[in-house]
């Protein structure tokens, strides 16, 4: 057992997404409860621990009245800017602040940290961790689920489900009016909600950022399906995904720097329209992927995920991620998955499958026909 180290953080990091909550139940039921420890809520993420005091809350299991598991967002609050080693001001600069971040965790005694969050946020946790010798357990969150090391991190199939019930409303509207739909979903960077949604929901076209598309070859496709007479046509395109140039499209910059992609589908849809002289309509959908009732799955994994990581720390260790692999929580070393997000595998299970269903991915490369390493679902979190 984890003698003397009876007070821990809890924070959630980087973008929202639902089941973040359940999470945060999972890690105070089994600290708390299980092993009477005392859990902090850190508020958004490390911000809580730049405030002076510290903004922060203890959790007791009462805090949790049987909705929250229900429900989407964080009760902790979370940022996905203001990265502590390069601060923004309003001026322009970048400081570095994280001496005050491991300040602010002393001044609450704490003696250890879950951190919930994506790989940029378990990166930046993991060198404040270093800096303040804090032992650190790190739980995967982010509907992109481009964490590696694990088949799932939370919120992913939430917004797989959201992005597959946006493809079910469209089609029917799409038929109805002999129109192409192109639906544009999220993933900075890496392409895995578009491609196991436009699996799911039936998409005759997914383009991603990580396998190159020719206008012509979506309009070949679409050609191909009125050839067959149908009169619909249903196009993902993953918000990462670049126009012909090669350049994403990029809205505008956070105030961390970081780009904020979005239009690329209005981009494809126009294309679209001037090669196959189809009627096209786009539909954004945005930030109501991270959004909504969580999924028995998401739930189910926050609450592996919650309840392991304390385990891990009652165990002595720390620096370490949970995952999910093979049917089971396991955990590896944190320095393993940080700076190396997980993109689709074009060699993989879900491209094949899209092909072997007759959907347009993009054109296919020499790598590709000869076969990559096996993902066998782990794309989807399935
Ligand atoms: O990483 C999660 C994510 O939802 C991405 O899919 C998306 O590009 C980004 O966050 C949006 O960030 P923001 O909430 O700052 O708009």
């Amino acid at each position: 057992m984890y003698k003397g180290k009876k007070r821990i953080g809890l924070l959630t990091s980087g973008g929202d997404c639902a089941g973040l909550n359940a999470a945060i139940r999972a890690v105070v039921n089994r600290a708390v409860d299980g092993l009477g420890w005392q859990v902090v809520g850190l508020h958004k993420g490390t911000a809580g621990l730049l405030a002076r005091p510290p903004e922060a809350e203890s959790l007791s299991p009462n805090r949790f009245d049987g909705t929250l598991l229900r429900m989407a967002g964080t009760i902790l609050g979370t940022t996905n800017k203001g990265n502590p080693f390069a601060f923004p001001y309003p001026d322009g600069t970048l400081r570095d602040r994280s001496e005050e971040i491991v300040e602010g965790f002393r001044q609450l005694e704490l003696d250890a940290l879950i951190g919930v969050g994506g790989d940029g946020s378990l990166s930046i946790l993991r060198r404040l961790a270093q800096q303040g010798d804090i032992p650190l357990i790190g739980i995967p969150k982010t509907i992109d689920n481009d964490v590696v090391g694990t088949e799932v991190a939370i919120g992913h199939a939430t917004a797989l489900w959201v992005a597959t019930d946006a493809l079910d409303r469209l089609q029917p509207t799409a038929a109805s009016h002999d129109r192409v739909m192109v639906l544009e979903v999220m993933g900075r960077d890496a392409g895995h909600i578009a491609l196991s949604a436009g699996i799911s929901g039936g998409a005759d076209v997914i383009l991603l950022p990580e396998l190159p598309y020719r206008i012509e070859g979506i309009a070949a496709k679409i050609d191909a399906l009125r050839a067959q007479g149908r009169n619909f046509a249903l196009v993902v395109v993953a918000e990462a995904a670049p126009m012909e140039t090669g350049e994403p499209v990029v809205q505008a910059h956070n105030d961390a720097g970081m780009a904020l992609y979005g239009g690329i589908g209005h981009y494809i849809g126009r294309r679209i329209s001037e090669t196959t002289k189809a009627e096209v309509r786009v539909t954004v959908l945005g930030h109501v992927q991270r959004g909504g009732t969580p999924t028995p799955r998401d739930r189910l994994m926050a609450s592996i995920f919650g309840v392991h990581a304390v385990d891990l720390l009652a165990a002595g260790k720390s620096d370490r991620m949970v995952a999910w692999s093979g049917r089971n929580v396991v955990d590896l070393p944190l320095a393993d998955i940080v700076d190396r997000p997980h993109r689709v595998d074009p060699a993989g299970a879900l491209i094949r499958t899209a092909r072997g269903l007759g959907i347009y991915v993009g054109e296919v490369s020499g790598g590709e026909e000869s076969g990559g390493e096996e993902s066998g679902g782990e794309e989807s979190g399935a």
